[in-house]
Order: structure tokens, then sequence, then C-alpha cells
């Protein structure tokens, strides 16, 4: 009997330094729950790294990080494949064709642009729609602090990745769900554009619940690499214990049941990703009749931490000790990654009328 098709799961993650618990919980730690039943597509994104990242041998290193990091967290080879976006040319050449139908404006109003445009000109502060300064400063400024067009192709750029594997679901954190927007909107396009049904519209992994957004130690905002507010996967116990005993918090609850400040509900949502619920509870409770101490709080934070981080720390340093391993991982997967994805450049050639004569 002829098996169901399974549904195509694709995600990647950029190279630009080690893992951090924002990557595991928003990412990895789904893939790890979805490899049994899917076919499942989990990338390493060096060719999105280049729009931010400009040394070659930290690139380098990184991509091996990476792998060496997904495998750790649990990623089997058996079951999804695993494989470097550059090592699948035919995302490049199709990047090429999709670019033809996208707009720049478009490009220019995605949020995740105007945020690392601003960092690469060096403005500070939230930004909106009618900012002209802005535009003006992308356009016409100072060329020492150019912004580069491969950051306003960036959605195009994952959206190829998607396509190319007529991906159907995506599973990401909250922040790249406007990409994933774009990229239904780009499939749309093109399918009528030509009146074919070649791309199907992927939606994210819904996994109950809201999207995860795993805060950062300093109060305010989400973790991430450029923040400097992370816990990386590869930090030691002691670095660890130390980075939550910093993280920033207030003076404490002057009346029960006060509502929570944004940093100590961060640490709240921190301890609810790797503690028990009665060790939340524990805190809740405290936190609400203004019994409690935050130095506890950090205390059981931080252990939990390491518990959830150490076993992955020690595979990491066995797997990236062990390069035949990792290079037969990335070379079997880019095969079958490659098969697929020339597959539906072959389409899309031939839809667009690149044919040969
Ligand atoms: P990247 O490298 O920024 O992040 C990788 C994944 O980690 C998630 N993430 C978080 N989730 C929750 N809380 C956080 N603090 C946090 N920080 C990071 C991100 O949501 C993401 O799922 N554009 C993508 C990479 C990419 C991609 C793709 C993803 C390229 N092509 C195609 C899916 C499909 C990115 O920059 O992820």
């Amino acid at each position: 009997m002829e098996q169901p098709k399974r549904e195509i799961i694709l995600s990647g993650i950029r190279p630009t330094g080690n893992l951090h618990l924002g990557n595991f919980y928003g990412a990895l730690r789904k893939f790890v729950q979805i490899q049994d039943a899917h076919d499942c597509n989990f990338f390493v994104a060096d060719l999105h790294a280049l729009t931010t990242a400009t040394d070659p041998e930290a690139l380098h290193a990184n991509v091996k990080n990476v792998l060496a990091e997904y495998l750790a967290a649990g990623i089997d080879p058996e079951k999804a494949t695993i494989f470097v976006q550059s090592d699948i040319p035919e995302i490049s050449e199709m990047y090429l064709l999709l670019n033809m139908h996208v707009g720049i404006g478009e490009l220019m109003r995605t949020a995740a642009f105007k945020d690392k445009a601003r960092k690469c000109l060096g403005l500070s502060g939230e930004c909106d729609d009618s900012d002209e300064a802005f535009e003006h400063q992308i356009i016409g400024g100072d060329t020492n602090k150019r912004v580069c067009a491969g950051l306003l192709t960036y959605p195009t750029l994952m959206a190829v990745d998607i396509l190319i594997q007529k991906a159907t679901k995506v599973p990401v954190g909250k922040d790249q769900l406007q990409h994933l927007e774009l990229t239904r909107r780009f499939a749309r396009r093109f399918n009528s554009f030509y009146h074919v049904d070649l791309f199907p519209e992927p939606t994210d992994f819904d996994f109950g619940g809201a999207p995860v957004k795993v805060p950062g130690l300093n109060g305010s905002g989400k973790m991430g690499k450029s923040e400097g507010n992370c816990i990386y996967l590869i930090d030691d116990p002691k670095v660890i214990r130390k980075k939550v005993m910093r993280a920033t918090t207030d003076e404490g609850p002057k009346e029960p049941n006060s509502p929570m400040s944004e940093p100590v509900a961060n640490l709240f949502t921190l301890l609810e990703l790797t503690s028990t619920p009665d060790v939340v509870k524990h805190f809740r409770d405290a936190y609400a009749d203004c019994s409690i101490r935050y130095g506890d709080l950090k205390k059981q934070l931080a252990e939990d931490i390491v518990a959830v981080t150490t076993p992955i720390r020690d595979r990491i340093t066995d797997i990236l000790a062990n390069e035949e391993y990792l290079r037969k991982v990335v070379r079997d997967g880019a095969e079958r990654a490659r098969a697929r994805a020339a597959d539906t450049l072959a389409e899309m050639r031939q839809i667009m009328g690149i044919r040969p004569l």
C-alpha cells in the first residue's frame, strides 16, 4: 500500500555565532520534536549570514558550530535532511529569478530590514513607516556606512529556501513570521502571474499556544546574538551562573499581587521554559505575597539552565572533534536537498521562459 505523503518541513539558522537559548527554544527543540513524523529539512543559512558577517574565518567556523549544535540538540541525520545553504547552488539561481517578482518597497518596509539597516547606519531607536530621514540615509547617505543590497533582499532568499523545497510548514520563532508572510505573498504572486500552481503557500508550524519569544537577560527585548544578552548552549556552568546572577531585576514588589516589571517577567519566562511547574508556582506565589528574593530565583534559574545545556554542551564538543562525521552528514544532506531543488528550479525556468534553444 502506498504510504501517505509526509508534509515537507523546512527551517534554518544563520551561522553568525554560537546558538543561544532563544534559538534552542524558538527553533532547535521544536525541530527535534517533529523530525519523526515529517519530511524535515534543516539547514545552516550561511548565505544569509553574509548579509551581516564579514569575517570569512569566523563564518566558516560558525557553520561547523551550528551543525554540531543541531546534532547535539538531537536532530538525527537518519530522520531529517541536514545541509548547508551554499551547498545548494540552485538556491542562488532561484534567488535571482524570484527577485524579478519582488518589489523594493515591500522589502524596505520589512521590520527586520529596518532594524538591521538602522544598525548598519549607526542610527538608534525605533522607526516607523514614514521615517523619511532613514530612507534618505539608505539611498544617499555616507557610503562608508552603506546598507548592503543583500540585506534588502534577505526575504527573497528566505522565500527561496522554503519554496525551492516546496515546504508547507516552517517552524520559526515569532521574529521570523513577517518573512514567512512575505514568502506566502511571493508564492501567490508567482503562481497567479504565470497562471500556474507551482508553489504551495507555507505557514508557521502550529505547536499549539503562542509563538515563543525567549527574552534576554538585560531587562528588555528578545535574546539575540547581536544584543549581548544571551546564554549560549556552549557556555560552561560558571559562565551561565554569572550571567544569570547579573540579570536585570527591580526593587521587588511592594504590595501583594503587584504587576511585574518587564525584567522580572522575563526571568519568569525563562523559568517557565527551563524549570518544572511547581518551581514556577513557588516563585510566582512568592512574588504575589512579596516574600520573593530575586537572588533565590536567579540561583534556581541558573541551575535549571545548566541542567538543560550541560548534556548538549558535552555532545557539541564530541561532535566537533569528529570532522569526518560532520562532512558526511552535510554531503548526504546536500545530495537529498539538491535533488528537489533542481526539480523546482527546472520547473521555474521553464515557466519563466528560460529554456534551451
Ligand atoms: P536566526 O538565525 O535569526 O534564528 C534562528 C531561529 O531561532 C529563532 N530565534 C528565537 N526564537 C525565540 N526567541 C528568541 N529570542 C529567538 N532568537 C532567535 C528564530 O525565530 C529562528 O527560527 N531568517 C532566519 C534563518 C532562515 C530561515 C530560512 C528560517 C533563513 N532561511 C528559511 C526558516 C526558513 C533567521 O535569521 O534566523
